[in-house]
């Protein structure tokens, strides 16, 4: 009986490796998906990462209380993750975002393609991508002066590319 068994299972394994061997998957799961507009991934991934990498301007992040049940905050600095860690995982969460912002396909909340071959995008996503990953060193230093200092450095790259693509009178005008 264990015999049978034994045996089917390695015809089945081998039908199987040879079913997969001949017909090679023509629908490969995608890669990259985009779900947000641009605005919707400002507002929901870079804005409020920038805000915890923008804290210590205003309080040291070890000084930060936890929350009363801190596996349930909604505040990274109060959560389980929180103080200096919240600033290093923010900061990487900046960086990571860069990377949001290249993914081909994203329009603007106005039906307008995210201008990602416009080389200004690619100088301004690069500047998010540097000013993020020298405050995660800071966060790391926990150098409350430095980052800071630091956090104009951010928020100038959140600025350049907005000066250019997001300051219009009409939302109609924007990533043109
Ligand atoms: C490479 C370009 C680019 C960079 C870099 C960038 N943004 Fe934006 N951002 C835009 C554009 C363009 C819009 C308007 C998008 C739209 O209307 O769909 C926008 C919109 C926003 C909004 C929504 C504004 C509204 O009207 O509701 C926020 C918030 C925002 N950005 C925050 C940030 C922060 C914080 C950073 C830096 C950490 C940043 N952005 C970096 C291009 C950029």
């Amino acid at each position: 009986m264990r015999k049978t068994l034994l045996m089917l299972s390695i015809m089945l394994g081998l039908f199987g490796l040879s079913v997969t061997a001949q017909t090679p998957s023509t629908n490969p799961a995608p890669v990259q998906v985009v779900y947000a507009n641009l605005n919707q991934l400002m507002r929901g991934v870079l804005y409020p990462a920038a805000n915890v990498v923008f804290a210590p301007q205003f309080e040291s992040p070890d000084k930060v209380k936890q929350a009363l049940d801190p596996g349930m905050a909604t505040d990274p600095l109060t959560s389980t993750f929180g103080g200096w860690q919240a600033v290093e995982n923010a900061s990487l969460a900046l960086a990571e975002s860069a990377n949001l912002l290249m993914i081909p396909g994203r329009v603007c909340s106005n039906g307008v393609p995210a201008p990602i071959n416009d080389p200004d995008w690619t100088k301004f996503v690069q500047e998010v991508r540097d000013a993020a990953m020298q405050a995660y060193k800071l966060a790391q230093a926990k150098d409350q002066d430095k980052i800071s200092e630091q956090s104009d450095a951010v928020s100038k790259s959140c600025e350049h590319c907005h000066n250019k693509w997001r300051n219009r009178k009409s939302a109609a005008n924007r990533c043109k």
